[in-house]
């Protein structure tokens, strides 16, 4: 737990001293500061020799750098931490984004504005900081939201998003207490008495953003044989029913019954019974859009009897992850309460072999009356997004719907961790989750969605196949037309989360294992859905 308070004594002021004590106080810097300026004070009256020690350290304020100073004050010996935030963008781009997003005040010349992403960075830092240094009580002394062109409560979020996230430690199988990292920090957030209201309220909202994130890394983190599909199924649950959420659950044979003989195909071959989620959050706002968001919940993937070689497989408990960022971003809105209606599916199963289960060759039959024939059991996850994309559209009507995905192999391959795949012929949807993502940090790439890929996906037995024709290649994209089957008439726009949900390197404010990847960008596409 981070307990967040405030105060408005300047760091290393005159009466700070006596005021504010900490394990550790923490400045950032911008790569082109001043010394003289900025720290010649501070280092004359409280840190001797810290400019040598820059030097000595090679300390410049770059992006994700740090340096922790360690100085003694009468008796007491204190840290202060420094956290590089990089440089600002060239007065050129300032004026170009500016000029893009008319609504963005105009920043003075000369400043420059630094990419938030800097901040978010530079604040997993701190955080993997403290807990090496086994600190408490944090003072941080709060750059101006100005300096990245973002307003205090937007600010403000990110910080108590981050801070969050980066605290995560997926934890409870390690039995040897002193291999746990800590948890709990009092921090102390410095910043002028006219910040105050709007940075709290922007640290409320993150909060909950952040615990959101959390939960579904929590839920994929977790092994298979701690979250197989019931498992999934008892989450979704317990969210609904501890935020007054309606939620309805199918079981196999309401499964079979309905005709969603994707998600009854990819089954067969488990013990454990699948599942289809529904969970509805209503705005008291009349005539509000309905969006709908649909995850794929595989809980383990084998590739079933088309069984994936041992290393493809050692991470496939994250195969839920899509499923995961939808239900648990259930919680963040209805926490939020934005002015929109939302719809969360999630298909869950496993995907196993055995002498049950689905074979290559097999012809399925959807809930939208369209077949395919099964070449790969491996290419599982979009034969139970068929059957739920086309439930959704077909009982809901939403305005949109959008898919998430740990879809294809492929798209690792081609993106690396850094964004996820996003296809759609919807210029206007595609626009608002860029939009989103520019804003949340979630980052998604757009992909060419255009019908030229279409015939690789074809099938001479039934309507389609489901694996492209290797000569056409570009699995992400042939996975999505598959997708675009089953969505007849709303805006759609899928995701493919294959590379950002797991394992993703180099990020301070994640670690090994889940990302949470997907609730950030679907918080801040819900809430800026009517501006
Ligand atoms: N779950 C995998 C995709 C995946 C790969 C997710 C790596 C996360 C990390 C998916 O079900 C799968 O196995 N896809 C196959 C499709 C192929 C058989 C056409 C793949 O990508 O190899
Ligand atoms: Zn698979
Ligand atoms: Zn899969």
């Amino acid at each position: 737990m981070i307990d967040f308070k405030f105060s408005s004594e300047k760091l290393f002021d005159q009466k700070f001293e006596k005021s504010v004590k900490a394990d550790c106080y923490v400045m950032f810097l911008k790569s082109d500061f001043d010394f003289s300026k900025d720290l010649q004070e501070i280092e004359r009256k409280y840190l001797p020799n810290l400019e040598a020690f820059f030097a000595l350290k090679d300390f410049k304020g770059e992006a994700k750098s740090s340096l922790l100073m360690h100085a003694t004050d009468k008796k007491e010996i204190f840290h202060t931490l420094f956290l590089g935030l990089g440089k600002a963008n060239s007065e050129k781009d300032v004026k170009d984004k500016n000029d893009k997003n008319k609504k963005n005040k105009s920043l003075k010349k000369g400043s420059g504005i630094l990419e938030i992403e800097n901040l978010r960075r530079a604040l997993g830092v701190l955080i993997r900081v403290v807990e090496k240094n086994k600190f408490k009580n944090i003072v941080i002394e709060l750059p101006s939201a100005e300096l990245f062109g973002v307003t205090e409560e937007f600010f403000a979020k990110q910080i108590a998003t981050i801070l969050n996230m980066a605290n995560y430690h997926f934890d409870c199988f390690i039995t040897t207490e002193s291999c746990k990292l800590p948890k709990d920090y009092n921090i102390i957030l410095i910043a002028d008495k006219s910040r105050i209201s709007a940075l709290k309220a922007g640290l409320h909202e993150g909060e909950i953003i952040g615990e959101a994130v959390n939960i579904a890394r929590h839920a994929i983190d977790l092994p298979a044989a701690n979250m197989n599909p019931q498992d999934l199924v008892n989450l979704a649950k317990a969210i609904a029913k501890e935020n007054k959420l309606k939620i309805t659950v199918f079981d196999e044979e309401d499964i079979i019954k309905m005709g969603m003989g994707g998600l009854a195909a990819v089954s067969k071959g488990s013990d454990r019974d699948c599942a289809l989620v529904i969970m509805e959050y209503k705005t008291s706002k009349k005539n509000a859009s309905t969006l709908a968001f649909v995850g794929k919940g595989i809980t383990f993937d084998s590739g079933g009897l088309s069984l994936k070689p041992a290393n493809s497989m050692e991470t496939m408990k994250e195969d839920m992850s899509g499923a995961a960022a939808v239900i648990a971003s259930m919680e963040a809105f209805a926490k939020l309460k934005p002015e929109v209606n939302i719809i969360c599916v999630a298909p869950i199963s496993e995907n196993l072999p055995s002498g049950k289960a689905t074979k290559p060759g097999d012809i399925i039959t959807f809930y939208n009356g369209k077949t395919a024939e099964v070449r790969n059991t491996d290419a599982e996850g979009r034969l139970i997004l068929a059957d739920a994309l086309s439930y959704v559209e077909d009982k809901y009507k939403p305005d949109i719907i959008i898919d998430l995905a740990t879809l294809t192999g492929a798209c690792q391959y081609a993106l690396g961790h850094f964004y996820c795949g996003m296809m759609s012929k919807d210029t206007d949807l595609i626009s608002k989750v860029q939009k989103a993502s520019d804003l949340s940090g979630d980052r998604v790439w757009n992909l060419p969605f255009h019908d030229d890929y279409k015939a690789a996906i074809k099938s001479s037995v039934a309507d389609i196949c489901n694996i492209g024709s290797p000569k056409y290649m570009a699995g992400t994209v042939t996975a999505g037309f598959f997708l675009s089957n089953f969505v007849d008439h709303t805006p759609w726009l899928h995701l493919d989360i294959a590379g950002t949900a797991f394992n993703v390197p180099d990020m301070p404010y994640y670690r090994d294992g889940a990302t949470g990847f997907g609730v950030r960008l679907l918080v801040e596409l819900v809430c800026n859905w009517n501006k």
